[in-house]
Formats: structure tokens, sequence, C-alpha cells
């Protein structure tokens, strides 16, 4: 990016200007205040090439605040019917100028093309002015998206047909199998990650915790943080402390997030690390070395104390929601605890779920049925509870415990 050099928009002798301003001699000083004022009206009126100015689109509503800044839609100037998603880049620590990680998601962002990867138009900035201490802000611009799939599953008036969840978890996996081939591990799977237009195409969006991947050859180790995946979507193998991870992390929060497509509700809502793994226990059953060779090697195996003895319950404790047989199958693959057995998106795809009828089919009719955006952000708060193990059939027999405005669904079942 040629415009990184000058991106953080302040003069770049800042610190020498102000190891001086202890400087008693007044002819030194005001001729820094000279420099200083220079080099500001240089920012100022500086044109950085590939680096457009925001001005370009106003910003219509705010639709989304994440840990790492906040979300607008904005409309282009130049093309009304146009519009974008801004996403700020948070400049944590200024000193440093571009942030990091905001730099790996573009760069990662700048090489992932796909049907069913959010699209990156380019990134803008504010004009640096005395206004901002000649400090831009920065904004990754993407093809707007109409909705997300959290927000999409807390409307209860969002109905989906067999056909329709099939069509959404064939591009959801289409979008992993394409950003897999391409060496590169989302790690943030979640349903707010997960854009739909309104003509029902899927985008896999938020790369910001995303990073490229190898497998190596000489069978050397990689030591990736397991800090990562939203604590109620992250897999057993980074609960354990598993540093050599790879693309089964993505899968298991892909089964995560079709289970979601029936029970509404995220299935596993852990408050802490050891308790995510509880439930994750109680859903698929114990983790014993012989159900999952090598576990044993995983820093936190020999460290924590687990349920043990439970039975794995997939199929059984998500049958009530889901009915469809090759449904229940396929999640039982995805939600494997053995990162190794657990199926890749290949596999994934060419199950009998989306091979059978009904076959997938095309979201746009039904999401003409709903005229205004669903996000995250603007749903109500989740609250708290998960797939209940003792009542699950009975819960999901039952009509929705209550219906808020708008259609969101009190999202304890
Ligand atoms: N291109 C887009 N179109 C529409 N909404 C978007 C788009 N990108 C992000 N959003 C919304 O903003 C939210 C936060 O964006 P995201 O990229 O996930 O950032 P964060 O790292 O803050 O979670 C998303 O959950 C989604 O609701
Ligand atoms: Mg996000």
């Amino acid at each position: 990016m040629a415009s990184t050099g000058a991106s953080s928009g302040r003069p770049s002798g800042s610190s020498s200007s102000s190891s001086s301003s202890s400087s008693t001699d007044p002819l030194i000083a005001s001729g820094l205040l000279c420099q200083m004022k220079d080099r500001e009206k240089y920012i100022e009126t500086f044109n950085f090439p590939y680096c457009d100015d925001v001005v370009k689109y106003e910003k219509v509503a705010k639709i989304g605040q994440g840990t790492f800044g906040e979300v607008f839609k904005a409309r282009d100037r130049k093309n009304m019917k146009k519009f974008v998603a801004l996403k700020k880049v948070l400049m944590e620590n200024e000193k440093e100028g571009f942030p990091i990680t905001a730099l790996r998601e573009l760069k990662i962002l700048q090489l992932l093309k796909h049907e069913n990867v959010v699209n990156l138009i380019e990134i803008c900035r504010t004009r640096p002015s005395q206004h901002n201490k000649y400090k831009s802000t920065f904004y990754l611009v993407f093809d707007f998206c109409e909705h997300d799939l959290a927000g999409l599953l807390s409307n209860v008036n969002v109905k989906f047909s067999l056909g329709e969840i099939k069509k959404v978890m064939q591009q959801l996996l289409n979008g992993l199998y394409y950003i897999h081939s391409n060496k590169i591990l989302h790690r943030d799977m979640k349903a707010a990650n997960v854009l739909i237009t309104k003509n029902g195409i899927l985008k896999l969006a938020d790369f910001g915790l995303a990073r490229a991947f190898s497998v190596s050859k000489t069978g050397q180790q990689n030591r990736y943080t397991n800090r990562v995946v939203t604590l109620w979507y992250r897999p057993p193998e980074l609960l354990l402390g598993d540093r050599n991870y790879g693309p089964p992390v993505d899968l298991w929060g892909a089964g995560c997030i079709m289970a979601e497509m029936w029970t509404r509700s995220p299935i596993m809502q852990g408050n802490t690390e050891i308790q995510q793994l509880t439930l994750i226990c109680q859903l698929c059953g114990s983790i014993t070395t012989d159900i999952w060779p090598g576990v044993e090697s995983l820093e936190l195996f020999n460290k924590v104390e687990l349920p043990r003895g439970q039975k794995r319950k997939v199929k059984e404790r998500l049958k009530p929601y889901v009915k469809d047989p090759y449904a229940c199958d396929l999640l039982d693959r995805l939600l494997m605890l053995d990162p190794k057995k657990r199926a890749d998106s290949d596999a994934a795809l060419n199950h009998d779920f989306f091979w059978t009828d009904p076959m997938p089919t095309d979201l746009s009719k039904m999401l003409a049925q709903h005229t205004q955006s669903m996000f995250e952000y603007l749903a109500p708060p989740r609250r708290p509870g998960h797939m209940r193990a003792a009542h699950s059939q009975q819960m999901a027999q039952a009509k929705p415990s209550s219906t808020l405005d708008g259609g969101f669904q009190d999202r304890v079942f």
C-alpha cells in the first residue's frame, strides 16, 4: 500500500519537536514552529495516492460496534444507489502508526476475491487538518450487505426452509473452501461475521483475526496464538491450548452456525473457557485419548478437570430441532472433537445433505419479504441460556417464550 508510509498523517518529526520544545532559544523554537507549520500545510494538501478522502461517502447509519471499532452504512455521493460499509480502523497505539492487525486484515482482504467473501473496495481516510491534529482516521470500505446472519436469526419473522438452510451452509462452506485453499484461517467464525445480501448471497466477513497458515513439510510445529475465536464458537483443540492448529478450527465454527440455523441461538454459551469445554463434553462426549489420539500432548489436557464418562449426544440432542437426518449427520461430522476426524469443507460440501431433496434453494424470494436490514448490533442483546440437556425436546416443541417488538425472539430456548 503506497499510502501507508504517510498513513499516520502526522508530522513525522513530531518527536524531535517535542524533545526540543524545552529549548529556551526563541530563534530555534520559532524555526521549528515554522517547520512544523510547513509540514502540517504539506500534509493537509497532500493528495495521498490510492487512498481517497472518506467524504466521498455519506454515513447513513451505524450498523456495528465490534471490539475493533465501528461500522457504518454509507452512500456513495457520486452514485446515490451504491451503498458501502465503512469499517473504522481503530488506532489503539497511534505512536506506532497504522496498526499491524488492521494491516494484516487489509492484506488478507486484498488477496481474497470470491463470491462468498466480503468484497473490499478500497481504503479511505479523513483529511488531516488542525481539527484532528493532523491525524487521519482510516476506513476499510466494503460492498454493503443488507443483513448479518445473527440479525436474521434473532428475528422470528425470518423463517428459513430446509432448502434455504442448505443454501446458506453451502455458500458458507464454499467460502471456507476458498479461503483455506488460499492458506488463510478465518479464526472468528460466528453468525455475526456471516453477511447475507438481499439477493441471498452469503459473504464471510471480519478478517480481523485471520492469518495465513502453513503446513510444515519438515514436521516442525507452528506456534500460533490460541486466544482466538469467540468463546461460544471456539473448538476444543484451542480451548486445550493447541498452537499448531489449522482449518478444522473454522469447521467447528461452521458446525455451531449450522446448528444455530434451527436452534436460532448459539448452541453452547459458556462464560469461561472451562465451562465452554464442559458444555462441549456434555454434547460431544468426554475427551479421551481413545476418541482423540494425541490429545494428551495438548498443554491443558492434563491440567483441567473435565467431565468423564459422558456419552456423545450430538444427534440425539439436535434431532428435536433439526429433524432432517442428513443434516444431523453432517452436524455430527462437523462437531467432531478430534480435529483430524472433523469434516473439511470439501467433504462437507460432498455430503448427501446438499445432494438430496429438497435441494439448496435460492434465498432471495424469502428475503424479499423483509425490507429492513437485520444486524446483530441492531437486535436486542442476547440473553444467557443455551441448549439445555434435559429439556431440549420440550423446549423445541414449545412456542417462543416471548416475542418482542419487531419480531425479535427472546433467545433463551
Ligand atoms: N460489508 C458489510 N455490509 C454490511 N454490514 C457489515 C459489513 N461489514 C461488517 N458489517 C456489520 O458490522 C459488524 C461488525 O463488523 P466486523 O467486520 O465483524 O468487525 P468487528 O471486528 O468489529 O466485529 C458485522 O457483524 C456486521 O453486522
Ligand atoms: Mg465481527
